[in-house]
């Protein structure tokens, strides 16, 4: 599309053997929780997905806990709040689209459940969801006078995103987070950690297809190999 310039980057998870490394998506949705959940929701993910990146249930519940649900009714036909449950799905950080739209200068920010999917190879380059979000979140630069002048107020310029003006005001820079494991939380790093989690939460089958698939692989070389030496037995006596 138009004015859109990502690099192709070299991700973990691609290619025959490609993996998911769990200390990156750790980091990725350390990132999530405590920067882009303040305007994208992911509502199609639960807490309790989190177990399959090696999150311990105990861990879970904490991270659930620390948001605030609203339930209800009640018996008493009462709407009330609670902490969260490890069923619950990731809060969303507005309760619709006009309340968003009225905190982000009429815009709205995409949902990121299937973000990474949405956003890889037509229309957007042959590239990956995760090449995507990474440069956008790495593509703000200062605009030059000619194109701030084409700026509408209150637009940021970003060379990753189509157009160029983009309504979110960058939201990482270097030292943004903490990591745990000791990790340098600068920009690329912190943009590459979420656009590997965006990655995995859009494609939870992931590894199990490319396993699964390496399996049928094995097996039909074993297969053949049977195959071949059974019709080399079973032909041996007849010239
Ligand atoms: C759009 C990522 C944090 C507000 C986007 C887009 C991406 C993205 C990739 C482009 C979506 C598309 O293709 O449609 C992220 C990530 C974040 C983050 C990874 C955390 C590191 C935030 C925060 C805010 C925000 C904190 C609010 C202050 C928006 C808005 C848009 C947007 C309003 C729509 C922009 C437009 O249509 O012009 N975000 N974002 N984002 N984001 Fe974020």
């Amino acid at each position: 599309k138009h004015g859109v310039h990502v690099e192709k980057e070299e991700w973990s998870f691609q290619g025959f053997f490609g993996k998911f490394d769990q200390a990156q998506l750790h980091r990725g949705f350390q990132v999530y929780k405590e920067v882009c959940s303040a305007c994208h929701s992911m509502n199609l993910l639960s807490y309790r997905n989190l177990q399959e990146i090696g999150f311990s249930e105990a861990q879970v519940k904490e991270i659930a806990a620390s948001v605030t649900v609203m339930d209800g009714p009640n018996d008493a036909g009462e709407m009330f709040e609670r902490p969260g449950k490890p069923s619950d799905h990731f809060h969303a950080p507005f309760p619709n689209e006009q309340a968003a739209r009225a905190s982000n200068n009429g815009a709205l920010p995409p949902d990121f459940s299937l973000i990474a999917r949405s956003r890889a190879g037509a229309g957007f380059g042959a590239y990956e969801g995760a090449d995507y979000i990474h440069g956008v979140l790495v593509g703000y630069r200062e605009p030059t006078a000619e194109e701030k002048a084409k700026m509408p107020e209150g637009m940021y310029f970003n060379e990753g995103f189509n157009g160029h003006h983009i309504a979110m005001p960058p939201p990482l820079s270097d030292g943004a987070v903490t990591y745990e494991d000791g990790t340098q939380a600068t920009l690329d790093q912190m943009s590459r950690d979420v656009a590997v989690f965006l990655t995995w939460a859009g494609e939870p089958n992931y590894e199990n297809r490319i396993r699964t698939g390496l399996k049928a692989m094995l097996f039909l070389v074993a297969f053949t190999l049977i195959a071949y030496a059974a019709k080399r037995k079973i032909w041996a006596n007849i010239h």
